[in-house]
């Protein structure tokens, strides 16, 4: 059973995330086998990246999903759009807030790769969520400089090395109480250290756990004294 209940979004995002699914194997054994014989320079993963979805499991989207219902978001950032696949299910919380309760809702997306900005803007077209997606494309360092907040949720699925300064570049909007959301913490706990120290210095306002789905997803609030 699924937390979206739009049959043609339901539809789209069944297809994206069996195509992610089909990717998965190939992406972990590239990442495996380069390692052991003779490491890829950061051109090379990037190249082989360059076009997969690297999607967010439907169980940790679909919890975001949730997320943003109970907080009521609005105003949503997502670090790391890709295809649109987690986007779709921001953009769903966002429309179905507003649709609950009035008002208007956005979700920034960003993306560096254009082939995958042009494949997420037709997956949110088919979708009809295009009108609550401001997708900006190019580095998120100088993508997310701008955002107009308060913001209530932050996605983080980022290549791992971007987190940090992609959560420093938001961490000024987050509005009181802001959800922020983080893929894989735990499976990749020593390289998330830099992201993880932000979040356990005090003086920068956050709660953070990291939630048992596979390979760890870190939940943060930030909650300012
Ligand atoms: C894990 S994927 C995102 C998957 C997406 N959230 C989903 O569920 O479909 C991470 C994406 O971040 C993009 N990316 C990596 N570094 C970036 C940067 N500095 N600026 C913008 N996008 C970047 C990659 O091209 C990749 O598509």
């Amino acid at each position: 059973m699924s937390v979206i209940h739009d049959p043609v979004l339901h539809r789209l995002l069944s297809t994206l995330h069996a195509r992610s699914d089909e990717q998965t194997a190939a992406v972990t054994s590239y990442i495996q086998c380069a390692l052991a014989a003779h490491p890829p320079t950061r051109k090379e993963i990037k190249d082989f990246l360059s076009d997969k979805l690297v999607a967010l499991d439907r169980d940790k989207a679909e919890f975001c999903y949730q997320l943003c219902r109970a907080h009521n978001a609005r105003r949503i950032v997502e670090a790391g759009t890709s295809y649109g696949v987690s986007t779709l299910y921001l953009a769903a919380a966002a429309r179905d807030n507003v649709l609950a309760a009035g008002g208007d809702g956005v979700v920034i997306g960003t993306e560096y790769e254009p082939q995958k900005t042009r494949a997420a803007r037709e997956h949110f077209e088919e979708a009809g969520l295009s009108h609550l997606i401001d997708l900006r494309e190019g580095d998120l360092r100088e993508t997310l400089k701008r955002i107009d907040g308060p913001i209530d949720f932050m996605l983080v699925d980022i290549w791992i090395p971007m987190a940090r300064p992609a959560l420093e570049l938001v961490a000024p909007h987050l509005r009181p109480c802001a959800i922020v959301v983080c893929d894989n913490t735990a499976l990749y706990r020593s390289e998330y250290a830099d992201y993880l120290a932000f979040l356990s210095d005090p003086t920068n306002g956050f709660l953070t756990m990291t939630l048992p789905f596979p390979g760890g997803l870190e939940f943060s609030v930030r909650c300012r004294a």
